[in-house]
């Protein structure tokens, strides 16, 4: 090919963006047909019931009336001050379990899991997770030169799969030192599925199980991006009450992201963050997160830690913006449970769904089904086993309508076979 010098790793193949494709379908079809005759569900973004993306009031007002040297100035590679302690805050509130928290800011959850896929695991290694994951885990995986496994997401109860999941470390650890393990939950992006603190406490045990080996070492990722849109706050994080006492070549990685709890999806903030038991372990994590930082992004969008900072360590403001994003939540979980129920009306089998922004109809042929609900004017997201519809960004009269269509559809391409 003449003119293209790019290196071979970099010549791959290029896959279109299916969520993006399907979205720029949709938004054509309501230009032409008009909104309500469109349920666009491709984006992972919250829009109100006029189509508005939401936005936490006090999240903007802070961006607003931000001073010109706040807005533009670099912040320290480590984070702003105040940074470490506001993550703290968000996460854990006052009971931060006994763990030495460190936490260095990344552009948004997804630099977090750049970091950890890179620092956690070496050339040619797997990255396990489930079934059902958030489509650029492998993209990253790929990038760093990593792999991504997966292992059966549920039982045949709906619950999480400890089998499956024992099977594929017992598999992973055959072949490599290392054994880095992403767990999407609360709220899983894509199926809404959030552990029990139960189901958290088996994970556990399994580490511990593949730790009496010394020689290895064992990282948890808890991605919890979705954390503040599941049970109310206390609930929500009882799976951390599970990650102490934790053998010492062990550590628990948390993925932090601005992008949902504070509405900033745009302006890219969020942490890596650890849970460790010893000050000097979190030492060397923080000096191998910033030396990435440095190498990589080097320091990240200052106004976003500001907002973070200003928000989480004055009790009034976090209030405030706790009460405005509480009012978010409960308009998306309504929104989510009237999906479940029209589905359960029309016999439409989904995943387990417990909170979220997103529910998971599994089927085969993916593909096919989300082509041919673009025919229904339903717009959905292909999976590799399922299509993923997005409560968080559809009104509540269109999660009652789409369960209906979606069955149709499915029993005609049945019909056809
Ligand atoms: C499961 C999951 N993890 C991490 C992220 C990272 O989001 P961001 O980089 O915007 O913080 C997302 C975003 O959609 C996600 O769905």
């Amino acid at each position: 090919m003449r003119y293209v010098t790019l290196a071979d790793h970099a010549l791959r193949p290029q896959q279109k963006d299916k969520i993006f494709e399907a979205s720029s379908r949709a938004k054509a079809a309501i230009k032409e047909l008009g909104e309500e005759n469109v349920i666009n569900s491709t984006l992972g973004e919250c829009l109100d019931d006029e189509g508005r993306l939401m936005v936490l009031p006090l999240v903007e007002e802070r961006i607003r009336s931000m001073s010109i040297e706040e807005m533009f100035s670099y912040a320290p590679i480590a984070g702003v001050q105040g940074f470490n302690k506001a993550v703290e805050v968000a996460l854990f509130g006052d009971n931060n379990r006994g763990f030495v928290i460190e936490a260095v800011p990344t552009p948004g959850g997804c630099g977090a899991l750049r970091h950890v896929v890179w620092n956690y695991l070496d050339m040619g290694e797997a990255v396990i997770t489930t079934e059902f994951y958030w489509g650029p885990y492998k993209g990253i995986c790929e990038e760093h030169g990593r792999k991504l496994e997966t292992f059966s997401m549920f039982n045949s109860q709906g619950g999480f799969n400890l089998e499956a999941l024992d099977e594929k470390m017992a598999e992973v650890a055959e072949r490599q030192k290392q054994i880095l393990l992403i767990l999407n939950t609360p709220a899983n992006n894509p199926t809404g599925y959030t552990m029990t603190p139960q189901e958290m406490a088996g994970v556990v045990e399994l580490i511990r199980k593949y730790a009496k080996d010394e020689e290895r070492k064992i990282t948890l990722c808890l991605d919890v991006s979705y954390i503040d849109y599941d049970a109310e706050f206390e609930e929500s994080r009882r799976i951390f009450d599970e990650l102490t006492d934790m053998p010492e070549n062990t550590m628990v990685t948390v993925i932090f992201s601005m992008s949902k709890s504070f509405t900033m999806c745009g302006l890219r903030c969020g942490a890596i963050v650890c849970l460790s038991p010893t000050e000097e372990a979190a030492r060397c994590f923080k000096d191998a997160m910033t030396f990435s930082s440095r190498s990589t992004w080097s320091n990240v969008i200052r106004p976003a830690q500001k907002v973070l900072v200003d928000i989480c360590l004055d009790e009034d403001l976090k209030r405030e913006a706790d009460s405005q994003r509480e009012k978010f939540r409960q308009i998306i979980t309504k929104r989510g449970h009237t999906f479940l129920e029209e589905a359960g009306r029309a016999g439409l089998a989904c995943c387990p769904y417990k909170h979220g922004f997103f529910i998971t109809v599994p089927y085969e042929n993916a593909d096919k089904l989300a082509q041919a609900l673009q025919e229904e004017q339903v717009y959905v997201v292909p999976l590799v086993k399922g299509i993923r519809f997005s409560p968080c960004a559809v009104t509540e009269e269109k999660c009652r309508r789409a369960p209906g269509i979606i069955k149709r559809v499915m029993e005609r391409l049945e019909g056809e076979a």
